[in-house]
């Protein structure tokens, strides 16, 4: 029944479809060759999310158990490891509530890869957009003067009722930026402002443009969700790496775009694009660039690829990590170079804590034993933020790279 709702929710973007992620973007400043194996589909993890019980008390867009929160409409802006801290800090109530507490779920390195994967895309796909708000950002950014709907607007430019790959947003943002060259020297032709949009902004508007729009839906074409892989290979391929830097790869004429949020799904890639394109396309002309065009899926594979690209997220602060192994009570039970603990194994020697999605399973698959043995000694269970989480897998990391070396 899961998986019904949820290809309900994703249909508008387009039946799920392999995706592919990128694992191998490394951009940490230390060089380690961290291999993180990517799902080859992220909507692969609403199995486990859906095997292992989550359904029973979570939602996923309005669907599902309401005991804990929809996760479809929180978790805005956590990478993986913030949203397995929200996970590892509602263990205990978790246990509590699962009528048998020796039912906790555990998860194998790819089970919790994928689980982690999927609840990281659900934001991709943004809320449908309302198409009345649509009808007055058209009316406010000034695009009927350029353009007809129904009999209203100018004719300088095409009828907007009749875009043909309207479906939103992707394929509406990919004719816009396939036209933005001639649009933008007619906006700047004719004296007229040039409209720039908020993610919101552009949500809506294609809302009202699928509304209005005449064409058959039988005829549209419509894009799907993206595959990151093929995104990364387009982002050499279309000149992106030209003039942005990723990792150590590429020119940093533009802004390093592992630094910019794109968490707030599809339109609000859709938005940044279209914002910075005049500047985009005039240091295009200056470079004697040709700017891309997008074609079929390219546009969805593109933004798939910018939205995953912190999804591998290495960087933390060892120092803070150090100290947080000894504030949250893990020294209590382990050692690091021989040094603490000897209840549980020496991480700085433990094959689980090389890649963070080793060590997130390997810290849930024992969150049941580690509770019962602080609960018998009276020592509350650590909780973490995000950053915490991250500071402290990184300090891990890096104490088991030493040892390697
Ligand atoms: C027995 C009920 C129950 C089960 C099963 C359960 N959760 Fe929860 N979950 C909760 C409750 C209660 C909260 C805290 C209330 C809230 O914020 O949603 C919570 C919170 C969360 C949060 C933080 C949400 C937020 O926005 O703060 C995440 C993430 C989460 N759970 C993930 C999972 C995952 C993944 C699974 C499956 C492995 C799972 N949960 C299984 C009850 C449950
Ligand atoms: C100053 C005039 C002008 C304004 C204002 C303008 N456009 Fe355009 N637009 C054009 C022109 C000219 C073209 C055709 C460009 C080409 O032939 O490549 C175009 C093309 C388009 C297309 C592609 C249509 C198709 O059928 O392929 C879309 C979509 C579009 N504009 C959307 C918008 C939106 C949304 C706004 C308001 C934010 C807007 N335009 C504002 C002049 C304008
Ligand atoms: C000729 C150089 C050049 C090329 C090629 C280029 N860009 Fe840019 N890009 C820039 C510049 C310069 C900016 C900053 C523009 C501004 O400040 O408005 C920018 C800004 C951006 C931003 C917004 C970043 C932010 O800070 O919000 C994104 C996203 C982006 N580019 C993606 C791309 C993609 C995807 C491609 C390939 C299709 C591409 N760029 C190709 C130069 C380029
Ligand atoms: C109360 C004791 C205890 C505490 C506190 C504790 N652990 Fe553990 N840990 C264990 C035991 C015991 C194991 C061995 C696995 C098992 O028996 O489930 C283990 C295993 C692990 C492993 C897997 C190691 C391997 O090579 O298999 C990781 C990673 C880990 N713990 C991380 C942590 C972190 C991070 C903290 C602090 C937040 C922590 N643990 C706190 C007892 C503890």
């Amino acid at each position: 029944m899961m998986k019904s709702y949820l290809n309900k929710a994703i249909a508008r973007f387009v039946i799920p479809i392999s995706l592919i992620f990128i694992g191998s973007i490394a951009f940490f400043s230390v060089c380690f060759s961290q291999e993180v194996k990517p799902p080859a589909d992220p909507l692969a993890g609403r199995k486990v999310f859906v095997n292992k019980g989550c359904v029973n008390c979570h939602s996923i867009y309005g669907k599902g158990g309401k005991v804990g929160r929809d996760l479809g409409r929180t978790l805005t802006h956590l990478g993986p490891t913030g949203i397995f801290a929200m996970m590892w800090n509602h263990s205990p109530e978790m246990a509590k509530l699962m009528q048998k507490p020796q039912r906790m779920p555990t998860f194998s390195e790819q089970e919790m890869t994928d689980l982690m994967a999927f609840i990281y895309f659900l934001r991709y796909f943004d809320q449908k957009g309302d198409a009345e708000k649509g009808r007055m950002v058209l009316k406010r950014k000034r695009c009927l003067r350029c353009h007809k709907v129904g009999r209203a607007g100018g004719s300088i430019g095409p009828p907007l009722d009749k875009v043909r790959n309207y479906a939103p947003p992707l394929s509406l943002a990919q004719t816009m930026w396939n036209h933005g060259m001639k649009m933008s020297a007619k906006i700047s032709a004719l004296g007229v402002q040039r409209p720039t949009f908020t993610g919101p902004e552009i949500r809506d508007l294609f809302a009202y443009l699928g509304e209005v729009n005449t064409h058959n839906m039988d005829t549209i074409t419509y894009l799907k969700p993206g595959r990151p892989q093929v995104g990364e290979r387009l982002f050499a391929d279309k000149g992106c790496v030209q003039c942005h830097k990723i990792g150590n790869k590429g020119k940093s004429v533009g802004p390093d775009l592992t630094r910019v949020d794109f968490h707030g799904g599809v339109t609000q890639i859709a938005a940044t694009l279209w914002n910075h394109s005049p500047k985009m396309l005039a240091r295009m002309e200056e470079r004697e660039i040709a700017p891309p065009i997008f074609e079929e899926n390219e546009m969805a594979d593109l933004a798939a690829y910018l939205y995953f690209l912190d999804f591998t997220e290495q960087k933390g602060d060892v120092e803070e990590g150090k100290g947080l192994f000894t504030r949250k009570g893990c020294v209590k039970c382990h050692a690091i170079k021989g040094e603490g603990g000897n209840v549980g194994p020496d991480l700085s020697r433990s094959d689980r804590t090389v890649d963070y999605i080793k060590t997130t399973a390997a810290m849930w698959n024992h969150n049941q034993k580690m509770r019962i043995l602080m609960e018998k000694v009276g020592v509350p269970m650590p909780r973490f933020d995000e950053k915490e989480m991250r500071d402290l897998f990184f300090y891990l990391r890096t104490e088991r790279m030493k040892y390697e070396n």
